[in-house]
């Protein structure tokens, strides 16, 4: 079965059609940039125009960078603020004319990981955590989602944790990472005290550089790398659609 996932990200908004048997995107991946001012109309508009761009007719799943309980938005660190309690779901439904799930984006990483990738077969608590413009988590248990923790807005040295260790703070390709992963050691360490997931999923643009990181990071829990990378978005969220888990 095919589902559609677009991911909503601070940078850009991406959208392609997904077999959710396989987890194979099935088109190419369509990018429009996300809005200058990043208001829900603007951006149910790009969403459109990403439907549009694949002619696409059938389930649609979008990610949300903020908490989505049934399909209404709770939170919006990294985005326009009038997504706060803005019913997503109701409006992109009657926008595109299509069913609907949305979900938040590292939730919809993780249940991609959890099927398709680094996570498959892990028992137990198993973290995923993007490190990128914030820091997202997705908890997983025995392979079922937990949704909307918030694990970046930890309070730390007295500020959001995802203001003291985002991605965004480091490079991707170069420089020097050292003093970001003590950042990350520090709040692994503390995310280890409070959870104590087994596992860790290492995820988030700057996982590109894992091979440079992993040999620095002390946590207890067992760090892989998360494999779907800039997929794993756009595949957790026409899982979500296609499946009906989340709505
Ligand atoms: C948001 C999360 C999101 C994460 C990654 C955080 O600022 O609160 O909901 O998953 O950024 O985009």
């Amino acid at each position: 079965m095919e589902a559609m996932g677009i991911d909503i990200g601070g940078s850009g908004i991406k959208g392609a059609s997904v077999d959710i048997t396989t987890g194979e995107l099935t088109s190419e991946r369509h990018r429009i940039e996300t809005p200058e001012e990043s208001t829900p109309d603007a951006v149910v508009h790009v969403v459109k125009q990403v439907i549009d761009f694949h002619q696409w007719h059938g389930p649609v799943g979008v990610t949300v960078p903020g908490v989505v309980i049934d399909g209404t938005v709770y939170s919006a660190a990294n985005i326009d603020k009038g997504w706060i309690g803005y019913d997503a779901r109701t409006a992109l439904q009657d926008e595109l004319g299509e069913h609907v799930a949305v979900l938040n984006d590292a939730d919809a990483a993780g249940i991609a990981e959890v099927r398709y990738g680094a996570a498959r077969g892990r028992s137990g608590v198993c973290l995923i955590l993007t490190f990128g413009t914030g820091i997202g988590s997705a908890i997983i248990n025995d392979g079922v989602l937990v949704p909307n923790s918030e694990l970046g807005h930890l309070e730390f040295h007295g500020m959001d944790a995802e203001q003291y260790a985002a991605g965004r703070l480091v490079k991707r390709d170069t420089g020097d990472i050292g003093w970001w992963i003590e950042r990350v050691n520090e709040l692994l360490l503390h995310i280890d005290r409070i959870l104590n997931p087994k596992t860790i999923v290492f995820g988030g643009g700057i996982s590109k550089r894992f091979d440079d990181i992993a040999p620095h990071l002390t946590a207890r829990a067992e760090i892989v790398q998360a494999e779907l990378l800039n997929n794993a978005g756009i595949v957790g969220a026409a899982m979500a659609a296609g499946e009906g888990s989340i709505t």
